[in-house]
């Protein structure tokens, strides 16, 4: 009914306007205002814990998965740590290098995806202390890994998965920001700098689901596309992949996330007059490497929506469309960059008349192999 959902017409807008609450209630309590130290119930690893590992994993599936990469980036970035993300289906099935000295960290909205679950209980038979992050409080996940920390994203009822995924990352910011402080790999400058700056991205949220007809406009233009491609170097990566996999799972339309820098090793044959490219550019470091592409791919006639950090307005000469997500650090601009390609992939579906809260062949939690 209508009262369930809100007063929005689908699950899925609700759960993406809910997304400030949700990284607000995933933070509370968590992240002290001044110190320096996160507070991670459910999380009893210590620095001699740390200390002893020579591998990090992260295990999960879909949307999950695509949280763990950034996860990788930011844990390794942080702790010096090696992380290696893995799709469960591949990790179970593979016998991989796993014992006492790897931790494995499995992320899971549901917490009965029964690939993520073997690959959990796989890892631990083989001595890995193994890490939760879920959203379902008592599920099987949460319920039998040695640490848990619960995403407090309240129930999330659409298929595609939205504010799980970007309170996954705020859980991943905290895990890394912990895992740092207690081997001391981070400074308290940093560690405040990217504390005071998580602090802020539920408000940034907002700020870019208030320009949300701008995305819609963009969707309305092209929701007759046969191909889209979305495109990103580093984070921005990670983060095609997501965008990549809610417009194909809800609109139906064929799409690829590349790597741009791996673009014209083949991919790039695929792009025709007209082919729709969305180009992600929210990371410093990456932006000129971006901007390079882009221009590939106009030359080959592609239509181009960029997203970049306010103030790069360099990017407005190469690009068709821009939309500018709030300044933020680059290691969380995912958490920014994500809201405007669900909300494209949300209206295109609805353009197209698709059913957006169950996709055909989907299901919202796969506990059967
Ligand atoms: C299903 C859902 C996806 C989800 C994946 C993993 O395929 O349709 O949206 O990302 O399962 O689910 P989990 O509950 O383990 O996060």
């Amino acid at each position: 009914s209508s009262a369930e959902k809100g007063g929005y017409e689908h699950f899925m807008i609700k759960e993406i306007m809910e997304q400030p609450k949700a990284i607000r209630d995933t933070l509370t309590g968590r992240l002290p205002d001044s110190g320096f130290e996160v507070n991670l119930d459910g999380i009893n690893i210590t620095k001699e814990d740390l200390q002893k590992l020579n591998k990090i994993f992260i295990v999960a599936c879909g949307t999950a998965y695509h949280a763990g990469i950034v996860g990788k980036h930011v844990i390794e970035k942080l702790t010096r740590i090696p992380v290696e993300v893995d799709i469960a289906s591949e990790f179970r099935y593979r016998d991989p290098i796993v014992d006492e000295n790897t931790l494995t960290i499995v992320i899971s909205q549901s917490g009965e995806t029964i690939d993520t679950l073997v690959a959990m209980r796989e890892a631990k038979a083989r001595g890995s202390r193994t890490l939760g992050i879920v959203n379902v409080v008592g599920s099987s996940i949460a319920r039998e890994v040695d640490d848990c920390l619960y995403t407090w994203a309240g129930p999330e009822i659409a298929v595609a998965s939205t504010k799980a995924y970007t309170t996954q990352l705020i859980c991943l910011y905290l895990i890394a920001l912990d895992f740092a402080t207690k081997l001391g790999t981070i400074s308290y400058e940093e560690f405040a700098n990217i504390r005071d700056e998580i602090k802020r991205l539920a408000e940034k949220v907002e700020y870019v689901l208030t320009h949300k007809e701008n995305i819609q406009k963009y969707a309305s233009e092209h929701f007759n596309a046969k191909d889209i491609f979305y495109l990103g170097r580093g984070l921005d990566f990670a983060v095609a992949m997501e965008g990549s996999l809610k417009l194909k799972e809800i609109s139906y339309i064929h799409s690829e996330a590349y790597a741009a820098g791996e673009l014209k090793h083949g991919t790039i044959a695929l792009i025709e007059d007209g082919t729709f490219v969305i180009a992600l550019a929210t990371q410093e470091k990456l932006f000129e490497k971006m901007v390079s592409n882009i221009k590939e791919v106009k030359s080959r006639g592609a239509v181009v929506l960029s997203v970049a950090q306010e103030g790069n307005t360099d990017i407005e000469n190469v690009s068709d469309h821009v939309l500018y997500i709030p300044r933020t650090l680059d290691i969380l601009a995912p958490v920014l960059t994500v809201v405007p390609l669900q909300l494209f992939a949300y209206y295109t579906a609805v353009q197209r008349g698709c059913d957006v809260d169950k996709p055909r062949n989907l299901a919202k939690s796969v506990t059967v192999e």
